[in-house]
Order: C-alpha cells, then sequence, then structure tokens
C-alpha cells in the first residue's frame, strides 16, 4: 500500500486559519477530489470537524481521535495514524488529507506528496505544513496557473520519495 499526502500549501507553508482552509481555489477541490473519489481519505478530528458537508462522499472516511467515544455516521474512527493505516492496509493508495498535525506524524511515513503550491500568504495562517526536506523527495511540478476568481497564483506539485 502507498500512502499518500495532499495538501494546499501557501508560500510560508499556510494551510490553515481559523480551522478553515487558508486559500479557497475551486480548480483545486476539483484536484482534490479527483485525487481521492474511490480511496480512503484519513484525516484528524479537527479537519473533519471543518468539512462544510460531513463525510466526503464515494470515500471511506476515515478520523483520527483521541476520543473513543466519537462517532459520526459514515465515518469510521482511529485512535492514531498507525491505526488509521492498518484500516486501510488493502488499499492501493490511502490519502492523508491533514491536517497539520496529521500531516506532520504522517510526512516520514508518505510514499507520495501531492501539493498544491500557493503562491501567497495570510497574516492570520495558524497551521502549517511541515518543511519537506528536498534531499528526501524527487519533485515534479506544473504549470503556475491564476485562479479567476480570487487572482491567486497556483500550481500542481507531485513529490516521490527518492
Ligand atoms: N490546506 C490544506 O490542504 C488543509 C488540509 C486539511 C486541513 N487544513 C486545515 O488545517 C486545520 C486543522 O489542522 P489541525 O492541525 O488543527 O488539526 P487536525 O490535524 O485536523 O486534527 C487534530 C486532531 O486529530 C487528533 N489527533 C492528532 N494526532 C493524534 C494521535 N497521534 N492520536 C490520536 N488522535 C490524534 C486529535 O483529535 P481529538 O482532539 O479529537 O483527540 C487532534 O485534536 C484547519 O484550519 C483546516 O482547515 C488544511
Amino acid at each position: 500500500m502507498s500512502i499518500a499526502i495532499i495538501a494546499a500549501v501557501g508560500a510560508d507553508n499556510a494551510i490553515g486559519a481559523a480551522g478553515n482552509l487558508a486559500f479557497h481555489i475551486s480548480a483545486d477541490l476539483k484536484h482534490f477530489k479527483n485525487l481521492t473519489v474511490g480511496k480512503p481519505v484519513i484525516m484528524g478530528r479537527k479537519t473533519f470537524e471543518s468539512l462544510p458537508n460531513g463525510p466526503l462522499p464515494q470515500r471511506r472516511n476515515i478520523v483520527i481521535t483521541r476520543n473513543s467515544d466519537y462517532n459520526y455516521p459514515g465515518v469510521e474512527t482511529a485512535s492514531s495514524l498507525k491505526d488509521a493505516v492498518e484500516l486501510v492496509y488493502d488499499t492501493p493508495e490511502a490519502m492523508i488529507i491533514g491536517g497539520a498535525e496529521i500531516y506532520r506524524q504522517a510526512l516520514p511515513l508518505a510514499d507520495k506528496l501531492y501539493i498544491t503550491q500557493i503562491d501567497a500568504t495570510r497574516s492570520d495562517a495558524d497551521t502549517f505544513f511541515p518543511d519537506i526536506n528536498p534531499e528526501e523527495w524527487n519533485e515534479s511540478t506544473e504549470e503556475w496557473q491564476t485562479d479567476p476568481k480570487s487572482g491567486l497564483k497556483y500550481r500542481f506539485a507531485c513529490f516521490s520519495r527518492k
């Protein structure tokens, strides 16, 4: 099984502000959907609670929490990242979808990183992606694009572990 991380990351590694995504780019949400549909998605409890419509459809939703009573329809819970990964051991690619706490724990285990790089910062950002050590990863990037609504510049990057 391969473990992949997917994240949208600002120029200063920002990913979140006040419990929400730091940046909203509709092409990135489509990209996220294309890469995750049909695969299990593993997330921290705070990220799960930030989803606007509950569990993500057409995906097995696994929420990591220390609260053993946590219960939500359409969701499986796990008491650690390791337990979450064990739940989906028979899948070709498990997708780690955040947030910062879970990215930090998952980065050493990941084989692949799907990163949307956003050429912007947010002064009120409060959650950040961990540093990606270029010595450990091969990076391939697509062309920079501009989101017509927000004017944000972004590009899709993919890192494979060396
Ligand atoms: N830009 C992006 O791509 C992106 C993606 C995802 C999220 N985000 C943003 O990131 C922010 C949320 O990130 P966050 O770091 O605050 O929270 P998080 O990682 O989503 O969730 C943290 C929670 O996960 C549980 N947890 C973490 N480590 C655990 C462990 N080892 N064992 C058991 N449970 C564990 C705990 O839940 P309990 O407290 O229930 O025990 C903890 O409070 C939001 O702003 C969100 O919008 C951004």
